[in-house]
Formats: structure tokens, sequence, C-alpha cells
């Protein structure tokens, strides 16, 4: 069996993940890892080539991956890294702002085309396999809307997306942030009451943060609290701790959440779709659903597909690594 080359561009929690998940894949291999801090990477990894992203002619001539699965931050890597990538390689990216989502896709399709190569944006849990949920259960229910509920639990859920977007601050050394969801707005869902809500009526945010020497803490919070589309909209806390304190206290990156919709059928019978994921390690659950969209990347490679693609427009059996008769004995 031919496996299907495998370059991973970034390497932090999501990129670690990856790493892992690839050797599960018995149909895949991990040819390099391309980052901008090639020593610190070496440091880390002893079995894999390591190499300097920004080299990507050089090396993609030499390695010849089929896929590269990105694994940099949303808030400003991505929209930098995405487009460059693609002129070498088809991409698979976690982009995961929703509200950048149309934007982000339209530069991506038009750099994806340019390079006529297909890539695969915002994978993941959400957004990925909760856009996909939504809107089956959208479709299956009529008139319902679906609704994503993230941190499900007491101690909420830990968003990697927004403790990136506060590590990008100038002043923060490191940051947690858990986003919880508000019961009441998901009990309103289940009792079938379909209600309008803003972002901020479904989940409020908690911010753990550690600062660097010198830097103003008041400002910082005001920076974190008026941040367009991550913190904004909601009821934001923000706690800072030491970096001793945050190492402690906030071990791995659990997470959690559930898409619900909920409506009736016929005259007026109830029905309820609920779909729920739960995570010991947020990053490695990620990384894992990325590194499965591998195998329909190669597929759009091998079909000549070129653009932008998201979860929406992938098949299932292409993800899966399963012949179709099986599919078809096992999985229907
Ligand atoms: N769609 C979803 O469901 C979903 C879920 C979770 C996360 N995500 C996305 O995944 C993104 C990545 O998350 P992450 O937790 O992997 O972020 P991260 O650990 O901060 O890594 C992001 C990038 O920062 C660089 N980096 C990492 N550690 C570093 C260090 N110690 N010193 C210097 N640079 C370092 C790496 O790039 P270089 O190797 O090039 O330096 C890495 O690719 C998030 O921003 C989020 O958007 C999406």
């Amino acid at each position: 069996m031919k496996k299907i080359k495998i370059v991973i561009i970034g390497y932090g929690n999501v990129g670690r993940g990856v790493q892992k998940a690839i050797a599960k894949n018995q149909d895949m291999e991990l040819v390099a890892i391309a980052s901008r801090s090639v020593e610190r990477v070496k440091a880390e990894v002893k079995d894999v080539p390591v190499v300097d992203v920004r080299e990507i002619a050089k090396w993609q001539a030499e390695l010849q991956a089929d896929v590269a699965i990105l694994c940099g931050g949303s808030k400003s890597d991505l929209d930098k890294q995405t487009p460059e990538i693609i002129k070498y390689i088809p991409t698979i990216d976690s982009f995961d702002n929703h509200s950048c989502l149309p934007a982000y896709y339209a530069k991506i399709d038009e750099a994806a085309k340019k390079a006529n190569r297909p890539a695969i944006i915002s994978l993941g849990w959400d957004p990925g396999i909760f856009s996909l949920e939504r809107v089956l259960a959208n479709a299956y229910l009529v008139g319902a809307r679906a609704y994503g509920f993230y941190g499900l639990g007491p101690k909420g859920g830990l968003s990697m997306g927004h403790s990136d977007a506060i590590r990008t601050i100038k002043g923060v050394k490191d940051a947690r942030q858990y986003t919880h969801a508000i019961t009441e707005a998901i009990d309103k869902v289940r009792n079938g009451e379909n209600p309008e809500f803003s972002a901020g009526d479904m989940h409020s945010r908690e911010c753990f943060v550690v600062l660097e020497d010198g830097a103003n803490p008041a400002e910082i919070e005001a920076q974190i609290k008026s941040m367009p589309g991550y913190f904004a909209p909601y009821k934001t806390t923000v706690n800072f701790v030491t970096q001793e304190e945050l190492n402690e206290k906030f071990k791995g990156f659990p997470h959690d959440g559930c898409v619900v919709s909920s409506s009736t059928t016929g005259d007026g019978n109830g029905a309820l779709i609920e779909y729920r994921c739960q995570w010991g390690s947020n990053p490695e659950a990620t990384a894992q659903v990325l590194t499965a969209y591998a195998r329909a990347l190669k597929k759009f490679v091998d079909e000549g597909k070129c653009g932008a693609f998201t979860i929406l427009d992938i098949p299932a059996s292409y993800v899966s690594p399963l012949s179709k008769e099986d599919l078809l004995a096992k999985m229907m």
C-alpha cells in the first residue's frame, strides 16, 4: 500500500497531536515537521526530519509530501501560512474563528484555485464535526435551529483558539481560557423553544492570564474584553495568576460540548437530536480529525479537484479507511 505522505506545519499542541495521530493510521506516514522555530522542535523531536517552513520550495522538491496539515494559530498564523503553503502542497487546517470564516474561505479558495490544488479548511470539532451535525439536524428537523454548547461541566472547557488569541497580546506570558455553557440556555433548546440567542446568551468566558514583568493588568484586561469575535460579545472574567498557579491548577486540555436541536415531526410529536463530544485532550482530538481528512484530501487530489472545501463538502466514505464493501457490510 502506498502511504499518504504528510508534513506537519507548525509544532505546538495540535502539531504534537497530529504526530501521534499519524502513527495510529497505517495508511499514512509523517515525512517531516516544518516549523518557524527549527531548533526548538529539534530539541523535542528526534525521529522525524525537522525543516524550516520558509524553505518549503527546497524541501518539498525532495520530500514530495502529498498533504500538509497546518497546525498554526487561527489568530495570526493561518491566514498568512495557508496561502503560502498551498502554492506547494494541498493543505488541511483548523481555522476556528467563526466570525471570520467566510472571509478566510474566500481567501484560501482564491489561493487554492490559483495553485490548482485543493485545501480543506476549518476542520476539527468546532468548526468541523459540530458544523456537520448542525447542518444535518437543521435539515432533518425542518425549521429547527441547531445550537452548539461548550464547557458543559462546572470547570468549563479549555478553548485553544481563545487561549492562543490571548497569548498574542503584548505583555501576556501565558494564558488559558475556559468556556462555560449557560445551562438555562441549553434547557430552553431542549424544551423546544427554538430561541433566538446572541452569542453571549449561550456562553461565558473565564480567562487565566500570566503577565510578563512590567505589563499593565488593567490595559491587558481591557484588550482581552474588547477583542472582536473572541471576547467582545461575551460576559468575560479575567483572572491574573502566576505561571506556577496556572501550571498547577490547569493540567491538560480537557473540553466537551454538544449540538442540540429540537422541534416537532408530523402533527406535533416532539423530536430532539443531541450529539455530544467529550475530550480528555482537545488538541489531540482536533488532531485526530485533521489527520483523518488527509485521506479525503488525497482523494480530491487524485480526482483533480481544486479550491477550498469544508467538512460540509466531503463524503464520509472519503474519510474512512474502510473499503466500500466494508462500509456497506459493517457501518450502514
Ligand atoms: N477547529 C477546531 O475544532 C479547533 C480545536 C482546537 C484548536 N484549533 C486551532 O488550532 C490552533 C493551534 O492550537 P495549538 O494549541 O496547537 O497552538 P500553539 O500550541 O500555540 O501552537 C501554534 C503555533 O505556535 C508555534 N509554537 C508552539 N509552541 C511554541 C513555543 N513554545 N515557542 C514558539 N512557538 C511555538 C508553532 O509554530 P512553529 O512551529 O512554526 O513555531 C505552532 O504551530 C488554535 O489557534 C486553534 O485555532 C481548532
